[in-house]
């Protein structure tokens, strides 16, 4: 079985209540179960932390063992030289991915110190972007 571990950053846990006119209305577990579900040949794993060195901690945990890592670092991607080195160490494949187009929005979104140690970038198709990471994983 594969393990595949989705790892999200901060405000996150907001998913439903934050700005649903970018990040839409359902909130993150309800998706994720339905995931779990629709995918049931993949053991899939998910945290989320508004703190940048627990998703580091994370990432040295699960970047030698798992299959695919789908990384939403949020504002992070944007900010975060360790998140950017973290990935960069790690053996696991890690898929960037972003709710909103990052790209149509401000330019300091459009700059991530992730996306160039991953093996892709996945944004702007709502929650369908981490469904298409964890394809990219089978
Ligand atoms: C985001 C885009 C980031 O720019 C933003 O800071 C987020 C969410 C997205 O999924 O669209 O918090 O990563």
């Amino acid at each position: 079985m594969k393990k595949i571990i989705i790892i999200n950053g901060p405000n996150l846990n907001l998913l439903g209540k934050r700005e649903p006119t970018i990040y839409g209305s359902s909130s993150f577990e309800d998706f994720y179960k339905a995931l779990k579900e629709k995918y049931s040949e993949v053991e899939l794993d998910y945290f989320q932390s508004n703190i940048e060195g627990e998703l580091i901690n994370k990432l040295h945990e699960v970047g030698f063992d798992f299959d695919g890592i789908v990384l939403n670092a949020a504002a992070y991607t944007h900010t975060s030289v360790g998140i950017g080195d973290a990935v960069k160490g790690l053996e696991t494949p890690v898929v960037e991915v972003h709710i909103s187009n990052v790209h149509s929005r401000e330019e300091f979104r459009h700059v991530s110190f992730i996306a160039p140690n991953t093996k892709g970038v996945i944004t702007g198709f709502g929650l369908q972007s981490y469904e298409l990471a964890i394809q990219s994983f089978l």
